[in-house]
Parts: structure tokens; C-alpha cells; sequence
């Protein structure tokens, strides 16, 4: 996730653009940059966040620009990496929000036609397309070159020989604001609140040409749009959540995206190359802290069905100073923001070891990325809720992944196979919208059962990890005592716990293990507890045992984490709101953990 913004008008460029691209700054921080056309073309780039980028860069005069915040997806967060991108002639200006997933492909062949690159990103690619197709007319230039990238995109470029902003989108956001001898392009209305509230959304497949007086919007097919400006009623600090009345819930919101995006390029081709070339492991050891430790024990569970690799999984805090063992397994470490010291001391234990050690991570660059052999990004872009959401549901995309490409090296999994998991994958975010589709069934739930003091899940299989999840989520921001539980475990002792006033969240699918769950759920309901389940959509068996039944849509068992989780986290969200907690923020906890 990146934020873009674009002017043409009649002002200086450079203060306009930097003003609302701070507003962006919420989209990615690891780098940003700018472009102003005047006497030719003026590129600034700086690492770091914005206020590194207005204390080096020059004055620059122009009624025309283009400006960047960037979260690095593919490239580190260096200045070389930083947007806008130049072509050869250093004429054109680009920068982009997206993937380029055929990048590799066309930075080939532009090389073999003589195009000098500068930067290892995906992006600098489209710099070099149009410039290869300009033959006078920019936005021609831009439709051409867009058909041959595939991928996602918010596009916009400059030309230093026009007083225009060329835009295009393809599933990432773009929008346009319409002022009074100005208009301005960004990634989301926030940017531009200041400056006006009409608004044009930019659909999918869509290229604009922006002047000062005028706004021309093209289909793919080259119609022109006629679209009119939407009047915002937002006030800025809304605009920055996007309308929702929290970060945790727009993240939450954000999943099918996420996921989208963490796919993307991954599962084209049937047989991709596996993401490290490290033979085959006779075992894994996953290690990591809190929502990334629940991440880590769902993907025990998906790599031993799917690779058939014995796996264990430990807190990276008890790895540290654990002995060492005769084993020599791949060591897998996962933390969203990769900075988390007991992680970033278990990735450098496990290499004193000798181990091969692998991380999944949200922030490119970040600290624990340079301890280990190899990367596996989750690209769910920045998380600013306390609450880890869309970066934990990644982390199990990351682990299906992982589990394929081992599966596939050991030849446990065969094409036939593969081409299934593939299409499964593809259907999760689906699966997901169909949650968020009904997170007004789970607020009034939520609601019914906020004022209780304990609350306890269960599950089994690979929604014992959730069961956990689902409890950590509850206590961290609605200071509800929440606990987590192998359902089978209750009668070892928990079970001593429940009563009529701690009601017990029960995660039962159609697997193998369901009529156990039925089992537990009647234990917990003859001692009085309330038991809310979880279930598939259309399962009429469910709602005889528990009191409350909440849906998702059926999936092969090994995905249903996935919807299973949103709907513990929407339900998490929503008991913390009634409760008037301060959900983005709860108390005594950080964000980013970096002490022992
Ligand atoms: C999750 O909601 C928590 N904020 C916390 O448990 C977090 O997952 C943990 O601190 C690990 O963080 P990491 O993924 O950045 O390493």
C-alpha cells in the first residue's frame, strides 16, 4: 500500500503536494519523493518518512506535479527506490500504488532494447513502457503501456513537456477532486479535503488526463466517461479512517484486499518456482510472538497436511534460551512488523545454530529481514490498530504458500492438487467479504454479551489456533478476560470455570472434529454457560446445541480459518466498542514490541 497525489493548477505545485501527501503518510512511510513540472522536470527523492523529504529537497517552481509515500513491496526501502521513476530521457515521471506481478518479463525485454534501469522496483518499469510508446500524446503513451502490464495499479505521470497529469487505476484506489482552476488526483479523499469536497472515483480500468480546467476520463476501451463530482460531507479525521470510526475496523475491512494482494503473483502458474531453493526439510520449526505465535501454530497444522513435514512451533522468547537438539529443521520466523526483539534474538540464535531460517514479514526492510536467509512478505500494507487483523490473516496466506512450495519440493503435492489449493486460495477473499458482508448479525451479538467479565473459546484442529486468537483479540482491547482452549481439554480442568455468566465461543465446522465440538458444546450448555458457534452456512444441526449461531461460508476445512478469524475479530471489535475502549490504542500495550 502506497499513497499517491497529483496537481494541476494555477498554484505552486510542490507546497500543495506535500500537504496532502502527509495525509497519505498513513498508507506507507518507508520512503517518498516528488515530481514538479516547471522549467523542465524536478525530481526529489528521500528515504525515510515525509518530513525527511521537505528537509532536503530544493525549492521547486511549477503549477504541475506529482507525489509519492511508499511501503515497499518489491525493492527495499531505499532513496534509489523511492517514486517518482524517470525514464532514459528523464521527461517522464511516474509513481504507482500496486504490483507489477509481469515486471521481471518487460524489464528483459526493455533492457535488451537499451533501457537503463535504476532501481529494483516493479514500477520503474512503467517509466520505461511509456516512454516507449510516446509518440506525442501522454495519455496514448499511458493506455498503450497499460496493456502490457498485469498486476494492480494506481498510476500517475508527468511529462516535462506538458501541463498535464496522466492517472490510471486498476484495483487500487484512486480519486479525483475538482477545484476552481484546479484539480488534484490522490489514493483517497483524505488528501484533498482540504482543498475541495467534490470528488470523481476513478473505476477500475479507467485512465484520466488532468489540467487545470479539465478532467478527461477513458473506459479501457477508450469511451470517454461522463461521471459527476460526488459532494464529501467528511471531516478530516474521519476522512483518515476512511469513514470508519476506527483503524482496527477499517483493517479489518481491508482483508479481502490483503489477501488479494499477498496472492498476487504467487499462484499464476501451477508449477512456480518455490519462493528458496533449500532442498527439502525433514522438519520446521516456526517461532514467534503473540498473533504471529497463533499464525505460527495454524501453519503446524497446513504444513503437516500439505507438506506432510513434522512441524513444531515455539514463543520466540522460550526459543532463545531453549537447548539446542539434534534436529536440523528450517526455522521459520514470523512477525508483522518485523522489528520485535524476542523474534529478531530467536532469528540470530537459530543462524549461530546453523539453522536455515526463513521470515514471514509485513514491513520490507524492517530489522528481523536482515537476519534471516529469505522473505516472505505478506503485503498487507501499514497496520496502525494495536489489534494485529489484516497482518495475521496474511501470515496464514504466507503459511499456505510456504506449505505448497515445501509440499512441491518434496513432491508430496502433485499438479492435480496444486491447481485445487490454487483455486481455493483464489476464493478466500471472497469467503471473507462474505463476513464483513454480515458484521451487523455479529454487532448485535457483540452487544448482547459485552457486559460479561470472562469469556472462553474453544476449538480443535486447526481452530484451536484460532480459539486462541479469538481470546487474545477479546482481552487486548475489550479488557474482557478471555482464554482459549483445545475443546478436548475442558474436561482436564477448565471446565471447572464455567458458569452461567462466562459464556463460551465455540468454533465448530464441518471437519473431522465436529462431532466432538457438538459433544463439548453440550458439556458447556448442561452447566448453564451461553455458547455462541460458529459454523458453516447451512448447517441446521448447529443451532440445536448452541445458543447463538453465527455463519461462515463453507470452505475445505484447512481454509476455514480464515473467515473464522474476521468473524473473531469483528467480534472482538464490536464487544470493545460497546464497552467504550479505546480500540486502536489499548492500554499498556505497543504496536511494535522492541524490549525483551
Ligand atoms: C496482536 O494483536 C498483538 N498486538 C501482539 O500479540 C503481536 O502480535 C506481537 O507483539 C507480535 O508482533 P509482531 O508480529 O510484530 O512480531
Amino acid at each position: 500500500m502506497c499513497g499517491i497525489v497529483g496537481y494541476a493548477g494555477g498554484r505552486d505545485a510542490q507546497p500543495i503536494l506535500i500537504d496532502c501527501l502527509r495525509r497519505l503518510e498513513y498508507r506507507g512511510y518507508d520512503s517518498s519523493g516528488i515530481a514538479v513540472v516547471g522549467d523542465g522536470l524536478h525530481v526529489h527523492k528521500s528515504k525515510g518518512e515525509i518530513s525527511a523529504l521537505e528537509e532536503t529537497m530544493p525549492t521547486m517552481h511549477g503549477h504541475v506535479g506529482i507525489a509519492h509515500t511508499r511501503w515497499a513491496t518489491q525493492g527495499k526501502p531505499t532513496t534509489e527506490n523511492a517514486h517518482p521513476f524517470a525514464d532514459c530521457s528523464s521527461k517522464l515521471a511516474v509513481v504507482h500504488n500496486g504490483i507489477i506481478s509481469n515486471f521481471m518479463d518487460l524489464k528483459d525485454a526493455l533492457v535488451a532494447e537499451g533501457h537503463v534501469f535504476s532501481s529494483e522496483t516493479d514500477t520503474e518499469v512503467f517509466a520505461h513502457l511509456v516512454e516507449s510508446e510516446l509518440k506525442g500524446d501522454l495519455m496514448e503513451a499511458v493506455r498503450a503501456a497499460l496493456k502490457r502490464i498485469e498486476g494492480t495499479y494506481a498510476f500517475a505521470v508527468v511529462s516535462a513537456d506538458g501541463a498535464e497529469v496522466v492517472a490510471a487505476r486498476d484495483e487500487s484506489p484512486l480519486v479525483i477532486g475538482i477545484g476552481d482552476g484546479e484539480n488534484f488526483l490522490a489514493s483517497d479523499v483524505t488528501a484533498l479535503l482540504k482543498y475541495t469536497d467534490r470528488m470523481v472515483y476513478m473505476m477500475d480500468g479507467e485512465v484520466v488526463r488532468l489540467t487545470k480546467d479539465s478532467v478527461t476520463i477513458l473506459d479501457r476501451e477508450g469511451k470517454k466517461v461522463e461521471r459527476q463530482p460526488q459532494k464529501i460531507s467528511w471531516n478530516l479525521e474521519d476522512a483518515e479512517k476512511g469513514g470508519y470510526p476506527h483503524f482496527m475496523l477499517k483493517e479489518i475491512f481491508e482483508q479481502p484486499n490483503a489477501i488479494h494482494e499477498s496472492l498476487l503473483g504467487r499462484v499464476e502458474t501451477l508449477d512456480p518456482e518455490p519462493f528458496f531453493q533449500t532442498g527439502a526439510f525433514t522438519s520446521v520449526k516456526i517461532v514467534a510472538c503473540g498473533t504471529s505465535y497463533h499464525a505460527g501454530l495454524a501453519g503446524k497444522y497446513i504444513i503437516e497436511e500439505l507438506a506432510k513435514v513434522p512441524t513444531t512451533v515455539q514463543i520466540s522468547s522460550e526459543y532463545r534460551y531453549s537447548s539446542v537438539s539434534r534436529e536440523n529443521p528450517l526455522i521459520v520466523l514470523v512477525t508483522q512488523s518485523g522489528e520485535t526483539l524476542d523474534t529478531i534474538a530467536a532469528a540470530r540464535e537459530a543462524r549461530k545454530r546453523g539453522h536455515k531460517t526463513v521470515a514471514i514479514a509485513n514491513v520490507m526492510g524492517s530489522a528481523i529481514t536482515r537476519e534471516v536467509d529469505h522473505v516472505i512478505y505478506t503485503r498487507a500494507g501499514p497496520e496502525i490498530g494495536v489489534a494485529a487483523t489484516k497482518t495475521f490473516t496474511t501470515q496464514i496466506v504466507a503459511m499456505y504458500l510456504l506449505a505448497m512450495d515445501l509440499a512441491t519440493q518434496s513432491r508430496v503435492m502433485g499438479a492435480q492438487a496444486r491447481r485445487s489449493m490454487v483455486g481455493q486460495l483464489r476464493n478466500l477473499p471472497r469467503a471473507v467479504q462474505d463476513v464483513l458482508n454480515k458484521a451487523d448479525v455479529v454487532e448485535a451479538l457483540a452487544k448482547k454479551y459485552s457486559g460479561v467479565k470472562d469469556m472462553y473459546f474453544i476449538g480443535r484442529n486447526i481452530n484451536y489456533p484460532m480459539a486462541l486468537e479469538g481470546a487474545l483479540k477479546t482481552k487486548e482491547i475489550s479488557y474482557i478476560h478471555g482464554e482459549g482452549f483445545p475443546a478436548g481439554e475442558l474436561k482436564h480442568g477448565p471446565l471447572a470455570l464455567i458458569s452461567k455468566e462466562s459464556p463460551v465461543v465455540a468454533i465448530a465446522i464441518k471437519d473431522h472434529t465436529y462431532e466432538k465440538m457438538l459433544g463439548n458444546i453440550s458439556e458447556v450448555t448442561a452447566r448453564g454457560s451461553p455458547v455462541i458457534a460458529i459454523g458453516y452456512e447451512g448447517d441446521t444441526e448447529l443451532g440445536k446445541y448452541a445458543d447463538e449461531v453465527l455463519t461462515v461460508r463453507e470452505v475445505p476445512p484447512i481454509f476455514s480459518p480464515v473467515p473464522v478469524i474476521v468473524t473473531l475479530q469483528l467480534w472482538s471489535y464490536y464487544l470493545a466498542r460497546e464497552r467504550g475502549c479505546p480500540v486502536d490504542k489499548p492500554r499498556n500495550i505497543a504496536k511494535t514490541v522492541t524490549v525483551e
